[in-house]
This record gives C-alpha cells, sequence and structure tokens, in this order.
C-alpha cells in the first residue's frame, strides 16, 4: 500500500478522516508535567541513537492528552491509578504460598524497588532469558513464596507493577539494548516494523509516521511506555501493557501474540528502549 491508501485504510477502520481537527480535544504539547507539585517528569528528550533516521524527538504520551487529562496525572489525589497503588501496597504486605512470606517479608518497602522500573525489561544472567518485570514478580511468588503464578494480567499483578512504577516515578528510563539482550531487542524491534492484518499496519505505521496526527477524536502518540501500568478512562481500570499491544494489533484486524509471549516479551523490551530518556510515569492516566 502507498501512504495515501494507508491513510484510506486508516481512515475507514476509524469511521474517520486520520486527520480530524480534534480542536477542541487538543492537548497541550508544550506543557511541563510536574507531579504533586515538585516531581519533575522528562515528557520530550532527544530519541536514543538507536533511533537515528527514524525519530528526533522522543514523547511521553501524556504530551498527546487532553489538558483535563493531563490535570488527572499532576495530583495523585486526582489521579484514580492511585487506588490500585493503594492496593497494590496491601498485596506487598500480606503473606501468601506455603512459605509464609510476603514481599515485605525479603523487600521491606516498596520504595527498596524504586530502581526497577526504570531498567526492565532486563537480562537474566541465571535463566538466561529477558526478563519483564511481570516475570520478575512471578519468580519471587513462585519460587520464593511458594504460591500459584499470579496471571500476566490478572488484578494482583497489574496492582503490584503500578506500586513498583509509582516508587519509580522520576527515574530515566535506560533500558540495556546490548550484550546477551540484543538478540530478543532485535527480535522485539523486527516485530514493531512488520505489517499486519489485512489493513497492512505496523506499530510504526501509526506511532512512527503518524503521530500528533489524530485517528478517531484520538491524538496519536509515539506509542510509548514509560508511563505503564495505564489507568483508561475508557475501561476505568488498570492495564498492562501487553494488553494494550494486543488491542492495537487487534484494532488493525490482525491475530495477535499473546499476553506473556515471547513475541510479546521482546516488543516490551523494543518498545521500552525507544523510551530510553524520558522518566517512568506510570502509573498514569490517558483516555
Ligand atoms: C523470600 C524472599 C523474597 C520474597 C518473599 C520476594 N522476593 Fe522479590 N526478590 C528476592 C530476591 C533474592 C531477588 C533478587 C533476585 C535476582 O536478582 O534475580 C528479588 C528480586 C525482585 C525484583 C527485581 C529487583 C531488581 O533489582 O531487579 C522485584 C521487582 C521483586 N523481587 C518483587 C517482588 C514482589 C512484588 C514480591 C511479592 C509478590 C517479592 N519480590 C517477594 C527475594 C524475594
Ligand atoms: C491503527 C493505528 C495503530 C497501530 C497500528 C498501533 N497502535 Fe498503538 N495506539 C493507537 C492509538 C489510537 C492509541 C491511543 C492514543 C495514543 O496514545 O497514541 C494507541 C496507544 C498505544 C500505546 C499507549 C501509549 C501511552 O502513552 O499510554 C502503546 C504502548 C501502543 N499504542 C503501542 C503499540 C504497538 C507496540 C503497536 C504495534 C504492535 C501499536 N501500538 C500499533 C493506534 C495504533
Amino acid at each position: 500500500m502507498n501512504k495515501m491508501q494507508k491513510a484510506l485504510a486508516l481512515g475507514s477502520v476509524a469511521a474517520m478522516a486520520l486527520m480530524g481537527t480534534a480542536a477542541t480535544l487538543s492537548a497541550d504539547e508544550d506543557a511541563d508535567l510536574v507531579i504533586n507539585g515538585d516531581l519533575e517528569m522528562i515528557v520530550r528528550t532527544e530519541a536514543p541513537d538507536h533511533l537515528d533516521g527514524h525519530l528526533d524527538m522522543i514523547y511521553s504520551g501524556w504530551t498527546f492528552r487532553s489538558d483535563e487529562t493531563q490535570a488527572m496525572q499532576m495530583d495523585d489525589f486526582d489521579n484514580p491509578a492511585m487506588l490500585f497503588v493503594e492496593q497494590g501496597i496491601e498485596i506487598f504486605n500480606t503473606a501468601m504460598g506455603t512459605e509464609g512470606n510476603s514481599c515485605a517479608t525479603c523487600h521491606e518497602t516498596p520504595e527498596n524497588l524504586s530502581e526497577v522500573r526504570a531498567v526492565y525489561p532486563q537480562w537474566d544472567e541465571e535463566r538466561g532469558e529477558v526478563q519483564t518485570i511481570t516475570m520478575q514478580i512471578n519468580e519471587c511468588v513462585t519460587e520464593r513464596m511458594g504460591a500459584e503464578a499470579l496471571g500476566w494480567s490478572s488484578r494482583d499483578m497489574v496492582n503490584l507493577e503500578a506500586l513498583i512504577a509509582s516508587v519509580g516515578r522520576g527515574n530515566v528510563v535506560n533500558v540495556a539494548i546490548d550484550g546477551p539482550a540484543r538478540e530478543t531487542w532485535e527480535m522485539g524491534r523486527e516485530i514493531y516494523y512488520t505489517e499486519y492484518g489485512i489493513l497492512e499496519m505496523s506499530c510504526a505505521t501509526c506511532h512512527e509516521q503518524n503521530y500528533g496526527n489524530y485517528i478517531r477524536a484520538d491524538h496519536l502518540s509515539q506509542g510509548q511506555i514509560n508511563g505503564f501500568p495505564t489507568y483508561r478512562l475508557k475501561n476505568a481500570r488498570l492495564n498492562s501493557t501487553h494488553s494494550r499491544f494486543r488491542g492495537c494489533i487487534r484494532d488493525t484486524r490482525a491475530e495477535t501474540f499473546a499476553e506473556g509471549s515471547p513475541e510479546f516479551i521482546a516488543l516490551e523490551l523494543y518498545v521500552a528502549s525507544r523510551g530510553n530518556g524520558l522518566t517512568v510515569e506510570g502509573p498514569s492516566v490517558r483516555n
């Protein structure tokens, strides 16, 4: 498909033209994000070197949201996702499994895990594979607590991830893409640029070539994941990274990969690395 056909296809799936003029919904793209009046976020910065020839600048999805949605993330009292962080704290302190341990038994406080969110997914030497935070939590749950693995996007898992993100807010995303993680990263990149579905669209079609444009009333972002998990006004709950990937692929009318599949783990590493230089913002608010 050429560019025009693609734009038309995009319009048909969206039931409206790609470049609608949703002026009233328009975001303040130049706004700065300071949370609770003192936690300064990097919502725009130079793209990491590996994106040379693709993007000059990277932007947090926050910059594309409406003024109202932006405001909700600026204060923890207005951020509905913080209720789930509270629930995450409860789980953190509750013993489960045959060992009688809670997360707190070993990690003491969530703040001890504040460095985690910015550097995951990460190569795990012992296991010889790239691990996402979800996998790392389940390693602790099954091997150190003697409990059943939590479902990939289960409420408890996503709440724990929101908690770990929240204590890591403000740290600069710095996911390693060299060394033993390289092969997985390259697989993720391949998936990112593969055109799927009858509409023949890749992640890049929307999030690299068309960010800033409108699809339906939705202002297309770069599809960054520094804000995950995200509270979506649309479904009024916290959403995991992989459930968002699934939704996006489904919108192109393609068969999607499963949450927790090797493909999505690789894609998560790759997409995370496209945000190297932004700050951890989760749990964020999106529409
Ligand atoms: C019995 C002790 C123990 C319990 C209980 C435990 N963990 Fe861990 N956790 C560890 C150890 C040890 C490591 C380091 C493992 C490694 O480096 O591979 C770790 C690593 C982690 C990491 C990655 C840290 C990093 O710097 O990369 C996260 C995140 C984590 N645990 C979350 C949790 C959560 C959430 C729970 C509760 C559901 C939990 N853990 C329960 C012992 C525990
Ligand atoms: C047909 C266009 C389209 C395609 C193709 C597409 N997306 Fe999206 N995506 C959207 C729209 C619309 C949104 C909601 C507005 C926004 O944040 O861009 C979105 C949102 C996202 C978000 C949430 C961003 C945030 O800040 O919360 C992520 C992450 C994402 N997409 C990743 C992907 C990935 C990875 C792929 C490829 C597997 C992909 N998308 C393919 C249209 C698309």
